[in-house]
């Protein structure tokens, strides 16, 4: 069955290895298309969505080879430029090929992309800043065609921040004519992981981690060997797996420098939190009251991938709080499942208002979409008696082995 089932209770002690990043692996894997030659991408996660991605590369003609948590693209034998619907379909990274196409194949056609079901999720900016770097678009119904016989460099002013949209940008710069600027930047982790990727291989970025980025265009760019970074939202999922349970875990290899704003709430809701040179240490269960709420916004702010898994951490608090989504308009989608568990959750809008109760208790609950699936598993881990969570693809996107993880940390936890 596509389930998990949990026998919640246990309090959590041990010590777990956080996967590498997906969210940096899924750029670096679509900018390996504008190097030509053999990349080595390191720590890459065995996770559905970089197996999409690599399929993705293979059908573009890339050769793929994979050893564990090393993948090899060649992709000195590029041969198309559509893309297969179906992996496209289901995956919302995959319009990141765009740009990286284009500047290596000059042209591309491809479905609308697909992702997790939180909010609209529309392409419009993505096309209109690539057409002002000389791209032509034809729209369809279900999808586009793009052509760029030369990609230029150009200053954009965005209306918003987009990690996504600033990804794309950058995949299209590097290799175009001139100088491209791109403000305001997205300033998340992985963007900056993107950008020392496509560094070492040459390119000409700089104002890495503000939200100016310039980018001069160069020639071409050398293949490299590149090690993806612990994923700070997988760290984060362990994290609030603690703090519902209480006990005491380390999270090896969690990347402390880019969890700053997620570590801060977790120590003000009573959790402790010591940052090591190879990990977190966390202990004790979340028991306090988040006085001024929790708002997601874009980094250096809180996560709105970890909006849900706070969500579950509050509920289990003993206090009342809420929290307002600034990013994603549709990812209250959890709520009703938690409330199926016992909790006592309404939303008004954009803000979500948790109220205590006297815990919660086990049932059968759907995954409607990646992180809230993970904070359904982490309700049920501090839940009473035995709980399911159907739906498992969706966590599957994310996380290498979820149960394994969690049993390392004492769960009992299996698949079902
Ligand atoms: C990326 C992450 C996702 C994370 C999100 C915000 C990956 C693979 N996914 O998603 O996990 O939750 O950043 O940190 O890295 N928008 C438009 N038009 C566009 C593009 C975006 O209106 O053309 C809107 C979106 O609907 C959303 C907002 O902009 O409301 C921000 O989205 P964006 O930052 O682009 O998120 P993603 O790149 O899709």
């Amino acid at each position: 069955m596509d389930a998990i089932r949990i026998y919640g209770g246990n309090c959590l002690k041990g010590q777990t290895k956080i996967q590498g990043s997906k969210n940096a692996s899924l750029p670096v894997l679509a900018a390996t298309l504008l190097i030509n030659g053999t990349c080595e991408i390191e720590n890459c996660p065995y996770i559905s969505d970089v197996f999409h991605m690599l399929r993705l590369l293979e059908s573009l003609g890339c050769k793929v080879t994979r050893e564990e948590n090393l993948v090899r693209v060649d992709t000195s034998q590029l041969s198309e430029c559509d893309m297969p619907a179906d992996s496209v379909g289901v995956m919302r990274s995959s319009i990141m090929l765009l740009g990286a196409l284009l500047a290596r194949m000059g042209s591309v056609s491809m479905e609308y992309p697909g992702g997790c079901v939180i909010g609209k999720r529309p392409i419009d900016l993505h096309l209109r800043a690539l057409r002002r770097m000389g791209v032509e678009i034809v729209e369809n119904e279900e999808g586009f065609c793009a052509q760029a016989a030369n990609l230029r460099g150009v200053s954009h002013e965005l209306p918003f921040v987009s990690v996504g949209v600033t990804e794309n940008l950058i995949l299209a710069a590097v290799l175009a004519q001139g100088r491209t600027v791109i403000h305001p930047a997205a300033r998340e982790p992985e963007i900056q992981i993107l950008c020392e990727f496509l560094q070492s291989a040459g390119a000409g970025i700089t104002g890495i981690g503000t939200d100016r980025l310039v980018i001069e265009g160069v020639q071409r760019l050398h293949p490299v060997r590149f090690h993806v970074p612990a994923d700070r939202i997988v760290a984060g999922t362990y994290l609030t797996a603690c703090m519902c349970t209480g006990g005491r875990v380390f999270l090896q290899d969690a990347p402390c420098q880019h969890m700053q704003s997620v570590l801060a709430c977790a120590e003000s809701m009573g959790t402790r939190i010591v940052c090591e040179k190879d990990g977190i240490l966390v202990s004790g269960r979340a028991c306090k009251c988040l006085d001024n709420g929790l708002v997601t916004a874009c980094y250096p702010g809180f996560p709105t991938d970890l909006q849900s898994l706070f969500m579950v951490a509050m509920a289990l608090s003993g206090h009342s709080g809420w929290i307002e989504e600034t990013v994603f308009e549709n990812r209250f989608r959890i709520v009703p499942e938690l409330c199926r568990m016992g909790a006592d959750i309404t939303v008004q809008g954009a803000r979500a208002y948790v109220h205590p109760t006297g815990g919660l208790h086990g049932a059968i609950v759907e995954a409607k979409e990646l992180r809230g699936g993970a904070a359904l598993v982490v309700a049920a881990l501090a839940a009473k008696g035995t709980s399911i969570v159907t739906n498992r693809h969706y966590i599957d996107r994310g996380y290498e082995d979820i149960t394994l993880n969690l049993r390392e940390l004492g769960a009992d936890i299996e698949l079902a």
